[in-house]
């Protein structure tokens, strides 16, 4: 069996999860549930990252102890990822001690093969990106991110990150798919050459974090233990544990492109510098504005996703923010698209398909799968069947899952089409043997689409499955037509419209 190992970040505990980080994870699920299905043995990961000033900040706003006060929002991100339906198989926190083991013993590979050395850091940090930034970065006195930024001066080791400047380039032009997409690539080179300094891992402002082995005044810098979260989930230090013998290298770290360049640079330089294989993909999502306008807290815009799922349901929510943004790009979260997309495409297009023929086949067979011959079927529609899975696969392969969802959709189009065009009510009095081939082929239709929707919406895919009475749901399975003579429950209602 072939191994996929997949990871989302892991998330900053400073406050409650939303909509960005709901996406995130629900990228990774569906890339995760895809691999599944197509036989692979997936670990996907996910987490939060627990330490470093501006979770020490937070606390201490609340009047809390760090660490009390991770456990409580730590809790609230991995009872999001239940309620979405998320299908991790590990969740990681930084303050776990399997993690800080970890994190020491990559402290001290690093070390050991001369890539860390103690100085001082002068400059300018951002506490809400946790990033240093040099002065030629700054725009207009604020953090490209536009976050505020504050002078340091203190005493720092530093890794040696000067040095891997070519190593860097020279991995991405021998292995062009390592980023995507492909502007962020190219943002992630023309940075790596515009040239790299050396950087600062650890700080001795502030206590909340894991210590440097051998000099406990300075706690490491957090990206450096929040990275390192993707092997110690692994058994990291041990190389041989099983998860590291077939998970490492990562088969995908999907990141939001806020966050790229860490794991772009940063990541692949510790990690050659460790002496271990680097990721196959970093995979890079676009941001999402909320009525057009930035989400951010100071607006007083931030979506909480647990309403939208309360207000639209969860495969709705789901089914939304995979179709509405191009994947790679940004996109604008907006009541109405959302209630016209889950009327017009879900209710009216699939969910009134599933609806019309398996009412149908209760009111004219009984419920009973006709028997048909499989050649005398409506060829185009046969045709379309199969043109669909093929393309399917393709804009998966190529991450376009809003081009995979349309392309299950237009089915449900053609499908609807195929039904006004044969009239079936008509057939019933005229020729039942033709309306027999037209409700066979029409439930072949509805099981693709079934088993196209469940990396998407795998409650109201699985439900519809159970419906045809389809047990066996892996992609390899897709060829097996529905059984003549079976006899299928009445229907049920699975794409309700918004009202
Ligand atoms: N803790 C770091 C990641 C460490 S990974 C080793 C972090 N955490 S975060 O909580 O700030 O962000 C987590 C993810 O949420 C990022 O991928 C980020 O891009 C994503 N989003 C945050 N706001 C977003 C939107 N408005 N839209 C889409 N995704 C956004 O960064």
């Amino acid at each position: 069996m072939k191994n996929f190992y997949i990871t989302s970040p892991i998330y900053y505990v400073n406050d409650s999860p939303h909509i960005g980080h709901a996406y995130t994870n629900l990228a990774c699920d569906v890339l995760a549930r895809y691999k599944r299905l197509m036989g692979y043995n997936v670990k996907f990961l996910t987490g939060t990252d627990e330490h470093g000033q501006k979770i020490e900040k937070a606390a201490l706003a609340k009047n809390i102890d760090p660490q009390k006060f991770t456990d409580e929002v730590s809790i609230r991100f991995r009872n999001l990822a239940q309620i979405m339906n998320i299908s991790n198989d590990d969740f990681i926190r930084t303050s776990e001690d399997r993690h800080k083991k970890a994190v020491t013993a990559f402290w001290e590979k690093l070390k050991a093969n001369n890539h860390i050395y103690l100085s001082k850091y002068c400059g300018w940090y951002s506490v809400r990106d946790e990033a240093f930034f040099q002065e030629a970065e700054l725009i207009d006195g604020k953090a490209p991110t536009g976050a505020p930024v504050e002078w340091i001066e203190e005493s720092s080791y530093f890794f040696n990150l000067s040095k891997w400047q070519d190593k860097l380039l020279e991995f991405y032009e021998q292995n062009p798919e390592f980023i995507y997409p492909q502007s962020r690539k190219n943002e992630i080179i023309n940075f790596v050459k515009s040239g790299l300094t050396d950087l600062s891992i650890s700080r001795t402002s502030f206590k909340w974090g894991i210590k440097v082995p051998g000099d406990e005044q300075h706690v490491i810098y957090v990206w450096l233990d929040a990275l390192t979260n993707y092997i110690s989930a692994l058994g990291y230090p041990d190389l041989n544990s099983e998860d590291m013998k077939n998970f490492w290298p990562c088969d995908a770290h999907v990141v939001g492109k806020d966050i790229t360049r860490f794991h772009a640079i940063y990541w692949p330089a510790f990690l050659m510098a460790a002496d271990l294989p680097l990721p196959k993909q970093i995979i890079a999502h676009g941001w999402w504005t909320n009525e057009g306008q930035k989400i951010s807290k100071s607006l007083g815009n931030v979506i909480d996703p647990l309403s939208l799922i309360e207000q639209y349901g969860l495969d709705q929510t789901r089914y939304f923010m995979m179709k509405e943004i191009m994947f790679g790009s940004d996109g604008n979260f907006s009541a109405e698209s959302m209630v016209r997309r889950i009327n017009s495409e879900l209710a009216n297009t699939i969910g009134n398909l599933a609806q019309r023929t398996l009412t149908m086949l209760q009111k004219f067979f009984e419920g009973k799968i006709p028997n048909i011959k499989k050649e005398e079927l409506d060829k185009d529609l046969v045709k379309l069947l199969d043109v669909t899975i093929k393309n399917y696969h393709q804009e998966i392969d190529k991450l376009n899952f809003s081009g995979a969802l349309e392309i299950v959709i237009e089915l449900g189009f053609a499908a609807n089409k195929f039904i006004d065009d044969k009239a079936p009510w008509n057939l019933a009095k005229t020729d039942m043997e033709e309306l027999a081939k037209v409700i066979y082929v029409l439930l072949e239709a509805n099981r693709v689409i079934a088993y196209l929707l469940q990396i998407f919406m795998p409650d109201s895919a699985n439900k519809l499955l159970d419906q045809l009475l389809v047990e066996k749901r892996n992609f390899s399975d897709i060829n097996h037509s529905l059984v003549a003579g079976t006899v299928l429950p009445a229907p049920q209602v699975i794409f309700p419209r918004y009202s």
